[in-house]
């Protein structure tokens, strides 16, 4: 079984002869074969076995956005990379998110009468709330068109595209005013 950890992700000599991955602030260790086989996905990894089901696994082929979480700082798609290919590396879900976030509380309120609504059925929701907050990160002041160009591997079934820019757009108006980056 995993274990988990708070530790800096190295062994007491340095090295680790396991898959190590920090998922949402904590290091996980993980035995190669037993716990993450060499086909397993990340998005089977987080949902499946560690029950981050915030992340949700659509198409499961690339297509749709909805297994979007951030490796390193960049949005990745959990279901096009092998578990054993974040090793190393720092996984951010929508779980680890806290409730102030920006980016979650611009969605929550796109979601309020008069509005417009962001979210409908929601399974898409946590993908574009993971994109927006890479979108951001890199640039907190995106025009239209760039919401739309860093958004467009996002799928809406529910049509709410244009209330989600706008929620993007209302997030980053929330970082400029705390002064701080998302
Ligand atoms: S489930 Fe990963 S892109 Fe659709
Ligand atoms: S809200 Fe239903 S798929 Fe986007």
């Amino acid at each position: 079984m995993p274990k988990s950890s708070k530790g800096t992700g190295k062994t007491v000599a340095g090295q680790s002869s396991g898959i190590r991955i920090k998922i949402n602030g904590s290091w996980h260790d993980f035995e190669p074969e037993q716990d993450i086989t060499p086909t397993m996905t990340l998005s089977f990894l987080l949902r499946e076995k560690l029950g981050y089901t915030g992340l949700k696994v659509s198409c499961d082929e690339g297509g749709c956005g909805a297994c979007t979480v951030i490796m390193d700082g960049k949005a990745i798609l959990s279901c096009m990379m092998l578990a054993v290919e974040a090793n190393g590396h720092e996984i951010l879900t929508i779980e680890g998110l806290p409730k102030d976030d920006p980016v979650v509380e611009a969605f929550a309120e796109q979601c309020e009468p008069g509005y417009g609504t962001a979210l409908q059925c929601g399974i898409c929701t946590p993908g574009f709330v993971m994109g927006a907050k890479a979108l951001l990160n890199e640039n907190p002041k995106p025009t239209l068109p760039e919401i739309k160009e860093a958004l467009s591997g996002h799928i809406c079934r529910c049509g709410c595209y244009a209330a989600i820019a706008q929620a993007v757009t209302h997030a980053s108006e929330k970082i400029a005013k705390k002064g701080e980056p998302s």
